[in-house]
């Protein structure tokens, strides 16, 4: 079945849980959709697992829709959503708009995504009176990364917790049809999800959450430079590629990879004729 900002908002009215992973990529993003999992997010924490940055900052518009598209071609009936990455929006909601309907039309996804509550509400309007979907992301939100001091869970003094479900009230109003909790108190994103009617995708926000949503390198086991609390691994892919890698450079060394049966045949007369040029 296809996923659609229609299936998504049923299944927050019927109390359907909705799954969602980040996916970079052609053939991981084929698997995904094998899986049947509702949402993918090509998400801008591709600055970190694919491309080794610190953080999300230097990921641009170009990287987005590079990624983007890439994911795209590999699903039919996944909803996918595409992150605006840092100051992709925040200057201007002309920027915004143009960003968004660029990202949109040059990688073929459902929806867009950024960061923020109050500050960006007139940028998520403007986005979806253009026709682009929106999700919003608040709580934690990566690209404020230096404003927060670190990545830190946020919400836990009654003024932050009002601050964020204030925002949570904002981003519905602007328009928004599902909104990322991202690293709050599990207590606050129950209370949020019941009280907003879009749909709520927690990650590290515990189970009241419409929605869940993970990286994939994280909960795959294949992305170990941090191992944030929240995440469960599901498998250990990374344990899996390092010895097939080292099984691979053994034979290589050994000379037991390539066998005869993965060669090409040619006529030992050609290859005579050729020995005495
Ligand atoms: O970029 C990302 O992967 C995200 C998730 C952490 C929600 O925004």
């Amino acid at each position: 079945m296809k996923n659609t900002v229609a299936s998504l908002l049923k299944m927050k009215e019927t109390g359907e849980k909705i799954s969602m992973l980040t996916c970079y990529d052609y053939s991981t993003a084929k698997l995904m959709e094998s899986a049947e999992i509702n949402m993918i997010l090509v998400g801008d924490s591709l600055g970190n697992t694919m491309l080794g940055y610190p953080d999300t900052l230097a990921v641009t518009v170009d990287d987005m829709i590079h990624h983007g598209a890439a994911v795209c071609r590999g699903t039919e009936n996944t909803f996918v959503v595409v992150d605006m990455p840092f100051m992709s929006y925040q200057p201007s909601v002309y920027d915004a708009v143009v960003n968004a309907g660029r990202i949109m039309k040059e990688t073929g996804c459902n929806a867009v995504k950024l960061e923020g509550g109050a500050a960006v509400k007139e940028h998520i309007r403007a986005i979806v009176d253009a026709g682009i979907p929106v999700v919003a992301h608040i709580g934690m939100t990566p690209q404020s990364v230096n404003a927060f001091g670190g990545f830190k869970v946020q919400g836990k003094t009654e003024e932050a917790a009002a601050k964020i479900l204030q925002d949570a009230y904002d981003i519905q109003e602007a328009g928004a049809f599902a909104v990322v909790l991202e690293c709050v108190p599990s207590k606050l994103a129950a209370l949020i999800s019941e009280k907003l009617m879009i749909p709520t995708i927690g990650i590290g926000a515990g189970d009241g959450c419409d929605g869940q949503v993970l990286v994939w390198q994280d909960m795959m086991g294949v992305f170990s430079d941090y191992v944030p609390k929240f995440v469960k691994r599901y498998a250990d892919l990374g344990e899996i590629m390092v010895n097939g890698f080292k099984a691979y450079d053994g034979e290589v060394k050994s000379g037991a990879f390539p066998d005869e049966a993965r060669g090409f045949k040619i006529d030992d007369e050609i290859i005579a004729k050729l020995a005495d040029k």
